[in-house]
């Protein structure tokens, strides 16, 4: 699923500044997070591929995981980073209810340590970009299972990818201001939340983490 190439520009755009709007998409930042959590991203949709999403045991357990992760990632995104970002805990645990999950995961093994406001960016990037493959996921997911997490464009009523291209235009803009060591701890906030993603799918799993 690939961000439509008119994301970042206006219709009305002129040849020049599509121009510097591609060099934008190429060398900005997103796309430096892209390519350098690259493999951070396939081993934890390595991670997640245990689950067998055409189950509805299967499919409560990938919610469960997600549900641990944000259990303690999302306490210190309420803290800064993306002023765009909005919590998508309350459809999980509504998700979850209906599967007859009624105890979740709060805050169980503490917060995780993103210790500044770029670390809380690269965190960000990894809960907004795991949007982009979750309207496919939902198709997988047996009749009559819950996808308000999954597939928030069924439940808001807004297109899936809006609150993705949205934070993406942010991160650009708040890029342009930033040094080398900014740039670094966004990656670093994301390589940390896509280890935390991968240790729930692995503990909720019954692998070792
Ligand atoms: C479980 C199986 C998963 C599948 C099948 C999957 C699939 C995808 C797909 C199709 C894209 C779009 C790629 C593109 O635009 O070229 C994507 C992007 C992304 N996914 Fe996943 N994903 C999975 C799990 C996750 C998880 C668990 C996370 C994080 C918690 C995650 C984080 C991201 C991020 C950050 C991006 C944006 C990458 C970019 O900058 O283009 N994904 N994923």
């Amino acid at each position: 699923m690939n961000v439509p190439a008119a994301t970042l520009i206006s219709t009305s755009a002129r040849p020049t500044d599509e121009l510097a709007a591609k060099r934008e998409r190429v060398d900005g930042m997103r796309f430096h997070l892209r390519h350098a959590t690259r493999d951070e991203h396939d081993a934890t949709e390595a991670a997640f591929a245990c689950f067998d999403l055409s189950t509805r045991d299967g499919y409560r357990d990938f919610l469960l995981a997600h549900a641990g992760a944000l259990a303690a990632l999302e306490p210190s995104l309420r803290n800064g980073g993306w002023s765009g970002w909005t919590s998508r805990r309350h459809l999980l645990q509504t998700d979850l209810r209906d599967l007859g999950i009624l105890l979740l995961p709060d805050l169980v093994e503490g917060a995780v340590s993103l210790p500044s406001d770029a670390h809380l960016w690269g965190a960000q990037y990894v809960l907004e970009g795991s949007r982009l493959g979750g309207a496919v996921l939902a198709r997988n997911v047996p009749a009559g299972c819950p996808v308000r997490y999954l597939d928030t464009s069924a439940s808001d009523q807004v297109s899936a990818t809006r609150p993705w291209q949205e934070f993406c235009c942010s991160l650009e803009e708040i890029a342009k201001h930033q040094g080398g060591s900014w740039k670094d701890d966004v990656e670093q906030g994301a390589r940390t939340a896509f280890a935390l993603f991968r240790h729930h799918a692995n503990t909720t799993s019954g692998h070792v983490s």
